[in-house]
């Protein structure tokens, strides 16, 4: 943790018997601010972890009203919680293994999970991957995200976006700015770089639209 996060926390001791409204609202601000977008495109969670899983209770709900059936789309391995989150919620999820030689994404049978199932899916794609430490190539991932149907959604997760070197990498936040999908939430967290595990703070970045139905699962 900096010296500078250590220095905030301590100032603000003295205002730790408050609720932090105000300074939630402070955070989304800046986080705004330094992605690009505008405050109505971010969702602030205690942890990405809450971020995933109001995206998958908010596809659930959304798929109750519309009378349809909802799955989550997981590769395998990759972080649990999205995964976790489903099952605690009675939903299903379906396991795509990663291709055995290079540890990619099997986007043939994650999109074939997708097609033969009538209902709302939610791809949770965790780029670069955890416990894999991969990452997807750009040009396939962006061309999937656009190409997808209106009951496809992605769920991308950049908890270590911020470690990569490769050039060719592109941040989810750009394709959000971009409009390339509406069916696109980006979650990022300050647990991993910033190293504030501890602080409980993470963020998923989408449409206005989609982060107004984010946003009430996150108070
Ligand atoms: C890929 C990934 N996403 C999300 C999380 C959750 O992080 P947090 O809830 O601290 O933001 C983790 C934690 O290990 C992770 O590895």
């Amino acid at each position: 943790m900096s010296d500078s996060a250590k220095q905030a926390i301590l100032d603000s001791l003295d205002i730790g018997f408050r609720y932090p409204d105000d300074q939630r609202a402070a955070l989304i601000s800046k986080i705004a601010e330094i992605n690009g977008v505008t405050e109505s495109q971010v969702s602030l969670g205690n942890g990405s972890s809450e971020n995933i899983r109001a995206v998958v209770q908010m596809l659930q709900t959304k798929a109750l009203k519309d009378g349809k059936q909802f799955q989550v789309v997981v590769p395998d391995p990759t972080f649990a919680y999205a995964e976790l989150y489903a099952l605690s919620l009675g939903e299903s999820v379906v396991k795509v293994p990663l291709i055995a030689e290079n540890y990619d994404l099997d986007f043939d049978n994650l999109q074939k999970a997708a097609d033969e199932f009538d209902g709302i899916s939610l791809f949770y794609l965790c780029n670069p991957n955890n416990p894999t430490a991969t990452i997807t190539a750009t040009h396939k991932l962006k061309a999937w995200i656009n190409n997808a149907p209106a009951n496809h959604y992605f769920l991308l997760d950049q908890a270590y976006s911020e470690y990569i070197t490769d050039p060719s990498f592109e941040s989810g936040v750009e394709w959000i700015k971009q409009e390339l999908s509406a069916n696109l939430i980006v979650i990022r967290t300050f647990s991993k770089l910033c190293a504030l595990a501890a602080m409980r703070m993470g963020y998923a970045i989408a449409s206005p639209q989609t982060t107004a139905s984010i946003e009430p699962l996150c108070r």
